[in-house]
């Protein structure tokens, strides 16, 4: 799990204008929710939450967003990347009614949950949003599950108009059921306090070096590793986390507000 492994990458698919998910042979045991350390060779080794499990073959899905994601972007078919993990504890899908909210690129974390919880008979409803249509991606797969598929864009130009947490408002009324949520922390923060009732997981997100828990790089709180007790935290530990919502620390370890 540890030693870096160099992968050919076996397919890829544009998602939209920003974002691609690259497919690669992968035989280690994978769960939804674990992330991996991708090295892209001259360039850096980044954190990338597994996207899709099936048989021997995973995937990433990320957004073009700086130095690494984008050589990553304009890899093709048969480009070598290096990969270590799985890493990280994963959701824990312990509801039969779950609820998944996604914002933005924290879909492509919640995607195989999701497709997990499907095969598993829950019953499930799928919450995401986009700053607007051009953003969108993963609708059909989720669409291909379930009709209970609700998309929120701010500006309106696809399905509801604003943003995911009063779209969620709207929907969720049954309180006997699970949340399961990745995406903007600021967005995961307002859902945690209008649904403190509820039973809660969110996946966070830290600048990460060695993703083994030796480091301290990414720790939150009173010091949970997001690479080794998370990234997904539950209600209980959230509640005792300080730091979730408010701020992050860069790759030098300073405090950057959200
Ligand atoms: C557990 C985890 C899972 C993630 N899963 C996904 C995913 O599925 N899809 C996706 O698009 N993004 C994901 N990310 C975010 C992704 O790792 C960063 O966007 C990526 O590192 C950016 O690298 P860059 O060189 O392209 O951009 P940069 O210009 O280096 O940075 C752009 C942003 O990414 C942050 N970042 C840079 N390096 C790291 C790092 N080593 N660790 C954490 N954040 C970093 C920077 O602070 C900055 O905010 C995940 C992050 C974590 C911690
Ligand atoms: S990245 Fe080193 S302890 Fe988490």
């Amino acid at each position: 799990m540890n030693s870096l492994k160099i992968k050919e990458i076996i397919k890829i698919k544009k998602e939209n204008q920003y974002v691609k998910t690259i497919f690669f042979k992968y035989d280690e045991n994978i769960k939804p929710g674990q992330f991996f350390m991708i090295w892209i060779p001259n360039v850096d080794e980044i954190p990338m939450s597994v996207s899709y499990i099936k048989r021997n073959i995973a995937a990433i899905t990320f957004r073009d967003v700086g130095d690494a994601t984008n050589k990553l972007f304009n890899f093709k078919i048969g480009d070598k990347i290096g990969i270590r993990g799985p890493y990280g504890n994963g959701f824990k899908l312990n509801r039969e009614k779950i609820i998944f909210i996604g914002g933005g690129t924290g879909i492509a974390t919640l995607a195989p949950a999701i497709e997990n919880a499907y095969k598993k008979k829950f019953n499930i409803k799928i919450i995401i949003g986009f700053k607007n249509k051009n953003e969108l991606f993963f609708d059909k797969r989720f669409g291909k599950l379930i009709n209970n598929l609700y998309i929120s864009t701010n500006d309106g130009s696809i399905g509801y108009h604003g943003n995911v947490t009063d779209l969620a408002k709207e929907i969720i009324k049954d309180e006997d059921c699970l949340i399961i949520t990745c995406g903007p922390e600021i967005m995961m923060k307002k859902l945690f306090e209008l649904f403190n009732t509820y039973q809660f997981q969110a996946s966070l997100e830290r600048y990460m070096k060695c993703a083994v828990g030796i480091c301290g790089q990414c720790c939150v709180g009173h010091g949970l590793r997001v690479c080794l007790e998370g990234p997904v935290f539950d209600a209980t530990m959230l509640k005792n986390i300080k730091d979730f919502g408010k701020y992050k620390r860069n790759e030098s370890g300073n405090i950057k507000y959200f």
